[in-house]
């Protein structure tokens, strides 16, 4: 932790979508994510005692102060509150103060609205008291409130990607011990394309049992091969082999879901290869790969998702569609050449009214600066 320069006067953190790499984040596997142009902006201003925080979004008001243990109480100052805690929980003294939250991150879409919510905060508190932290303990920190305080057992891609994001790059996350590369949207073919997200509005949410059965479906599994091959530290490192030795001493489910990890791994190296080479239809490829067996094996898709994921496929200038983030709803990502996303978009909604009589929304997403950059250009001015 360093003491920092002038505080600056708002705190940006963006959303992300992940283009390939799902739900293997919490058990030392690879993701690919880019940060997306919606943002949450947390605000800071004095108060005599206490801590306030308020949204544009939500009318619910939340004061806290810093000798508060209660428990959370399941609203949306859930998460800011959380963030505050482990601030503080650093031994930061945050000054007395109020913080309002606003910004345009689809709300419970699969687009981590959450993590843009405590990251923009972190940012806001720790500059409010003087102080600053490195990209990855901040990442953490934040993780750490979603984990502990809000109670929803997310990985730790989300955040790392919101803060540690660079405009026109995705970003190769190893998360087991979080190291990164960036890789440029611009090579190639890719130079062409655009991602677009499709989203469902089927509500998605972390905090829920789906994601938390899942995750310790993987536990079991993880935990089943690493007791018959101690040199494996997680499912990571896992091979299909090794699955397949342990196959008799787990479910089924367990076995599949396992199945999609180690596989999916697989699809992470691909797609950034694909990226380095700058080969859209490689990287659609990949994308389709990861849709399918997140459908069959992982089996976190909805209805509505896979009619999305089917019906892009047969549009003009496609190269790839998945569900993407948490699951159980949400959106998809679409690796859509930028001449083709108008069209693309309009036939995909229409499709998708045609068949569930509801408007999919669709943002058409270059990649975008995380929360540290975005500090950095604003501190600059
Ligand atoms: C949510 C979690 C992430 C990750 C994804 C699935 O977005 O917050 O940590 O596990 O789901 O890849």
């Amino acid at each position: 932790m360093s003491t920092a320069a002038t505080p600056a006067r708002r705190y940006a953190a963006p959303g992300r979508v992940n283009l390939i790499g799902e739900h293997t984040d919490y058990t030392g596997g690879l993701v690919l994510p880019m940060a997306i142009p919606y943002e949450t902006v947390a605000e800071v201003a004095p108060r005599d005692a206490g801590y306030r925080f308020t949204s544009a979004s939500f009318d619910e008001v939340r004061e806290t102060a810093a000798d508060d243990t209660s428990a959370a109480t399941g609203e949306w100052s859930d998460y800011p509150v959380g963030v505050l805690r482990e601030v503080l929980a650093l031994g930061v003294a945050v000054p007395p103060c109020e913080v309002h939250l606003s910004g345009n991150v689809p709300l419970s879409a699969g687009l981590s609205s959450s993590a843009s919510i405590e990251v923009s905060t972190a940012l806001a508190l720790l500059r409010y008291a003087g102080a600053s932290l490195h990209e990855k303990e901040l990442a953490l920190l934040c993780q750490r409130a979603e984990n502990r305080y809000v109670g929803a057992p997310s990985g730790i891609m989300d955040q790392f990607v919101v803060t540690a994001a660079t405009q026109g790059h995705a970003l190769l996350l190893h998360t087991r011990d979080l190291e990164y590369e960036l890789l440029p949207m611009n090579t190639g073919a890719l130079a062409e394309c655009s991602i677009v997200v499709a989203n469902s509005m089927v509500k998605h949410s972390v905090a829920t049992g789906d994601y938390r059965v899942r995750r310790q479906e993987l536990e079991n599994g993880q935990g089943a091969i690493r007791k018959r091959f101690p040199q494996v530290r997680d499912l990571g490192e896992s091979t299909l082999e090794q699955l397949e030795a342990v196959r008799g001493e787990v479910s089924h489910e367990v076995y599949l879901r396992c199945k999609h990890v180690i596989t999916e791994n697989t699809r992470v190296r691909d797609a950034a290869e694909a990226m380095r080479a700058g080969d859209a239809a490689r990287l659609g490829r990949a994308m389709v790969g990861s849709h399918l067996s997140q459908r069959d094996d992982f089996q976190d898709s909805v209805p509505e998702i896979d009619f999305l994921v089917d019906t892009a496929l047969t549009l003009p200038g496609c190269h790839g569609a998945r569900l993407t983030g948490g699951g159980f709803g949400g959106c998809t990502a679409n690796l859509v050449e930028t001449a083709h996303t108008g069209a693309f978009s309009e036939k995909l909604r229409a499709a998708y009214r045609e068949r569930y009589g509801k408007d999919a929304e669709i943002y058409v997403c270059t990649a975008a600066d995380g929360a540290l950059a975005r500090l950095k250009a604003e501190e600059a001015q």
